[in-house]
C-alpha cells in the first residue's frame, strides 16, 4: 500500500477497530491452543475480539492460524500478525544465545537467524520476540541463557547479526520475519539477580554498558522493540518516558512498533505508580507504546475510557495504529495475508540438510574447551569410552523456548550419534549413573527421570563401566528446569547428585572428560579438579550430540570463547572483567588488609571472559602500531602475528581490548573489548591480524553523560582472552 492508501485505511477505522490493532491476544481467547508463557489472565476483554484484534501471541498450529486469518478477514480489512517466541531456532534448533555469542562469529550467528526466519516464515509466523540483548553480569539471573553475555561490544555485534539474519534483505520477502529486540531496558540487571526485580542504575552506566546492544538493533532497522518487566530508577520500564521516548524515539529515531511484555502494562498498578489501568493506558500512549501483549490495558474498557475522558487523543491513537499498519504493510500482508503460509514442504530437503549442517557447525564453534590436561581430547578412534551421566538419557538438548511447540527437530541420543560415525572402532558404553536433579530441589514440575527409583543400580553400572574404560565422557550439567524465565538461583552449581557421581567415578578412573550442559556460567571449581578435560557446551540444540562427537573424536576442534566470566564461587557474582580501578587494587593471591578482595576466594574468575582453548596452540608476537599517535578523525593500525604452533589446524579468536589510562571526565574500565577476529590457522601457519583503531572506539559517556573521548594515553592489548596482558602497546589520542 502507498502512504496515502495507508492513511485512508486508518481514517476509515472506528475507534474500536483502532484499539483492536493495539491489542495482542492469546489464541485461547478464541478457544485455540497456544503456548502460555506467563501468568494467564482470564480477565481480558473478549467482546468482538475476533473482528478487531490486531495480533496473536504464540500460536503453533499453522492450519488453525490460517483459518483464524480467514475468519478474521471476514470482518476486518486488516490482516492479523502472528508473533511468537522463536528464540534459538524453529525446526532446526541452534545452540542457545550465550553459545552463539561464544562463537565470536557474526556471520554464523546471522546465518542461524536467517535459517530460523525461513523456517518460521514458512509456518505462518510474522514476528519473533528475539533477540534478547539484555546485558547481564549476574549469573544468578535465570535468563542469562537468552542473552549474549556480559560484554557490551560482543552483545551489540550479536544483536546486529540476529536482526540482520531475521529480517534479511527486505521484510517484503516471504522468507524473512520481523525481529523484536527485548527487553527495553535493563531487564538483565535486577539488583539481587531475581527475575523481574527492580533496577537502579546511573545514567552513565546505562548508556555505556547496557543500552548499546538495543541501539545496535535499532541501527540495524529492527522492526519492533519490547518493553521490560522491571522498573528503572523507580518507574516501570513500560511507562518510563526517559527510555521509551527521550532515548528510543527522540535520540535514536526509532519509528518501529513498541510492544509491552506479557501483562507488564497491568503491573504498573501493582507497582503502585498509578491509580488504575485507565491511567496506565494514558501513560502507555504517552510512552509511544503501540501494542499491549495480552491486551490487559489496551482495550475499550481502559484505553477507550481514556479517550472518552479526554486524557488520550485520537491523534495519539492514530500515531500508534499507523506504526502497526506500516509494519503489516512492510511485511506485505495487505497484498497477500496468506503469503507466510507456504508450509514446511516449501523448504527443500537439500535446504534442510544445509540448515542441519550449520547447526552442527555451530556446536563446535560455540563449545568452549577450558581444560585439556594430558591432551585427553581428542579421543583416538579405537579407545574404550564410557559415556556416563544423566544426559545420556536425553536427545532433546534444547530449552523451554524450543520445547513450547512441536515443530522442532529432535536430535540423536549420544549412542545413536556415536553409531553414525562408521570409522569409530572403539568400544562404547552408556550409563545414566544418577538422576538429573537432586531430590531436594523444589520444582513445580519434576522432570521425568528414568533412574529416579533405581539410582543405586545405575550408579553401580556406571562405576563398573568407568573402571573398564580408557576414557570417560561425563555428560552432565544444569537441568533446563533450573534456568530461564523465573529461573533465578542463589547457588549457581551443578546438582549435588551429579557431583557426587563424578567424585565416585574419579576414584576409579581419572581420565575424565566433562561435556557440560548449562544455561548460565556455573561454579566449576571442584569439577575442574575432578576432570582432566572440560568442554562447556551450553544447550547445543538439535544437532547437539553429532556436533559433540565431532569434537570428542577430533573431526573438529572446539573453538568457542566464553561470553561470561565463570566464577570460582557463587558469591562472586555479579562478576565481569571490565571493572574500574579502585585505588584498593592489589596483586591477586597475596594477603593484605585494606585491599579490594574477598577473604575466602580470589578476585579473578575461574575462567575469564573470552577464554577458550583449542586442540592446538597459538603463539602471539610482533604487536606493532602504525603510529603511537592517533589524530582525531584519523585511524591507526595495530597488527600482530599469530602462529599455530601445535599439531592440529584450528580457529583462534584474536581479541583487542583498550584501556583509557587517564580520564578526567570519569574513571574508565581497566579494559574493554573493542574488536575481534576469528581466524582459521593451519598447523605451522602464521597469520598477521590487523585492526584499525579510530577515535569512535575510544568514546564513552562521561560524568555529565556527554559522549566523548579525551586526549591522552591509551593501551591496546591483543590476546586470547580478557586477562591476557602479554601483548600491548601504548598510544596517544591528540
Ligand atoms: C514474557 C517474556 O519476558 C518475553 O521474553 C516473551 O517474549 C513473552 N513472555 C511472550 O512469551
Amino acid at each position: 500500500m502507498t502512504k496515502h492508501e495507508l492513511k485512508e485505511l486508518l481514517n476509515s477505522l472506528t475507534l474500536k477497530e483502532k484499539i483492536g490493532q493495539m491489542f495482542q491476544a492469546l489464541p485461547h481467547i478464541f478457544g485455540e491452543d497456544g503456548a502460555i508463557t506467563g501468568i494467564f489472565d482470564e480477565n481480558v476483554e473478549t467482546d468482538d475480539i475476533i473482528a478487531t484484534v490486531g495480533s496473536i501471541l504464540n500460536m503453533y498450529d499453522t492450519e488453525r492460524m490460517k483459518k483464524l486469518q480467514e475468519q478474521h478477514l471476514k470482518y476486518s480489512k486488516i490482516p492479523l500478525l502472528f508473533m511468537n517466541d522463536i528464540i534459538h531456532g524453529f525446526n532446526t534448533i541452534f545452540p542457545i544465545s550465550p553459545a552463539l555469542a561464544a562463537t565470536f562469529n557474526p556471520r554464523l550467528i546471522k546465518e542461524t537467524a536467517r535459517i530460523t526466519a525461513k523456517e518460521s516464515a514458512a509456518f505462518g509466523i510474522n514476528v519473533t520476540f528475539s533477540p534478547m540483548v539484555d546485558i547481564s553480569r549476574d549469573a544468578r539471573w535465570g535468563r542469562v541463557c537468552e542473552g549474549y553475555g556480559e560484554d557490551t561490544y560482543l552483545s551489540s555485534i550479536c544483536s546486529k547479526s540476529m536482526v540482520e539474519g531475521y529480517q534479511g534483505e527486505s521484510l517484503q520477502n516471504d522468507d524473512t520475519i520481523a525481529a523484536c529486540v527485548k527487553h527495553f531496558a535493563l531487564y538483565g540487571a535486577p539488583y539481587d539477580g531475581r527475575d523481574y526485580n527492580n533496577v537502579d542504575m546511573s545514567e552513565r552506566m546505562m548508556r555505556n554498558d547496557y543500552l548499546p546492544p538495543y541501539k545496535a538493533a535499532v541501527d540495524a532497522n529492527v522492526a519492533m522493540i519490547m518493553t521490560a518487566f522491571n522498573t528503572i530508577n523507580g518507574t516501570p520500564a513500560t511507562i518510563n518516558h526517559h527510555t521509551n521516548v527521550d532515548i528510543l524515539r527522540d535520540e535514536w529515531g526509532f519509528d518501529g512498533v513498541s510492544i509491552t511484555d506479557y501483562g507488564s502494562a497491568k503491573m504498573c498498578l501493582s507497582a503502585g505508580v498509578v491509580d488504575n489501568h485507565t491511567e496506565t493506558a494514558q501513560l502507555l500512549i504517552e510512552n509511544k507504546v503501540d501494542i499491549d501483549m495480552m491486551g490487559g490495558v489496551y482495550g475499550l474498557k481502559y484505553l477507550g475510557e481514556a479517550v472518552k475522558s479526554g486524557t488520550v487523543s485520537i491523534e495519539q491513537i492514530d500515531e500508534c495504529v499507523m506504526r502497526i499498519l506500516k509494519l503489516k504493510n512492510k511485511l506485505g500482508l495487505f497484498e497477500n495475508p496468506y503469503k507466510y503460509f507456504k508450509g514446511s514442504d516449501s523448504i527443500s530437503e537439500s535446504e534442510r540438510v544445509n540448515h542441519r549442517a550449520i547447526a552442527r557447525q555451530s556446536v563446535s564453534e560455540s563449545s568452549t574447551l577450558v581444560k585439556n590436561d594430558d591432551s585427553l581430547l581428542p579421543i583416538a578412534k579405537d579407545k574404550k569410552v564410557a559415556f556416563i551421566g544423566p544426559f545420556v538419557e536425553k536427545n532433546d538438548l534444547t530449552t523451554h523456548w524450543a520445547q513450547i511447540h512441536g515443530e522442532r527437530e529432535i536430535g540423536l541420543y549420544i549412542n545413536e550419534a556415536v553409531n553414525s560415525f562408521p570409522e569409530l572402532k572403539g568400544e562404547y558404553s552408556y550409563s545414566i549413573g544418577c538422576p538429573y536433579l537432586s531430590d531436594d530441589k523444589e520444582l513445580s514440575e519434576k522432570p521425568e527421570n528414568p533412574c529416579e527409583n533405581n539410582a543405586k543400580l545405575y550408579e553401580k553400572e556406571a562405576i563398573e563401566q568407568a573402571k573398564k574404560a580408557d576414557t570417560i565422557v561425563m555428560l552432565m550439567g544444569e537441568p533446563h528446569e533450573l534456568f530461564g524465565e523465573s529461573g533465578s538461583r542463589t547457588e549457581i552449581t551443578i546438582p549435588e547428585v551429579q557431583m557426587a557421581l563424578l567424585r565416585k567415578i574419579n576414584e576409579v578412573n581419572k581420565n575424565i572428560v566433562v561435556v557440560l550442559f548449562n544455561g548460565r556460567p556455573l561454579v566449576l571449581s571442584e569439577l575442574s579438579e575432578l576432570a582432566k578435560s572440560i568442554i562447556i557446551s551450553w544447550y547445543p540444540g538439535s544437532q547437539g550430540y553429532l556436533g559433540i562427537c565431532d569434537m570428542l573424536f577430533g573431526y573438529t576442534s572446539p573453538s568457542g570463547r566464553l561470553p561470561f566470566s565463570f566464577p570460582r564461587k557463587s558469591g562472586q557474582v555479579p562478576l565481569f572483567y571490565s571493572n574500574i580501578a579502585t585505588g584498593h587494587d592489589h596483586p591477586e593471591g597475596q594477603f593484605h588488609k585494606y585491599v579490594l578482595r574477598y577473604i575466602d576466594t580470589l578476585n579473578s574468575p575461574l575462567y575469564p571472559f573470552g577464554y577458550g582453548l583449542s586442540y592446538t596452540e597459538f603463539e602471539y608476537s610482533n604487536l606493532s602500531l602504525s603510529s603511537s599517535t592517533l589524530k582525531r578523525g584519523e585511524k591507526i593500525t595495530v597488527s600482530i602475528d599469530v602462529e599455530n604452533i601445535g599439531n592440529h589446524d584450528g580457529f583462534e579468536t584474536v581479541q583487542l581490548y583498550i584501556r583509557d589510562v587517564k580520564s578526567r571526565l570519569v574513571a574508565r574500565p581497566l579494559k574493554e573489548l573493542k574488536a575481534f577476529e576469528k581466524k582459521f590457522i593451519k598447523s605451522g601457519e602464521k597469520k598477521t591480524v590487523k585492526f584499525e583503531i579510530a577515535e569512535e572506539m575510544l568514546k564513552f559517556y562521561d560524568k555529565d553523560c556527554k559522549f566523548n573521548a579525551e586526549n591522552g594515553e591509551f593501551i591496546v592489548y591483543i590476546g586470547s582472552h580478557s586477562l591476557d596482558d602479554s601483548n600491548s602497546a601504548n598510544f596517544e589520542l591528540v
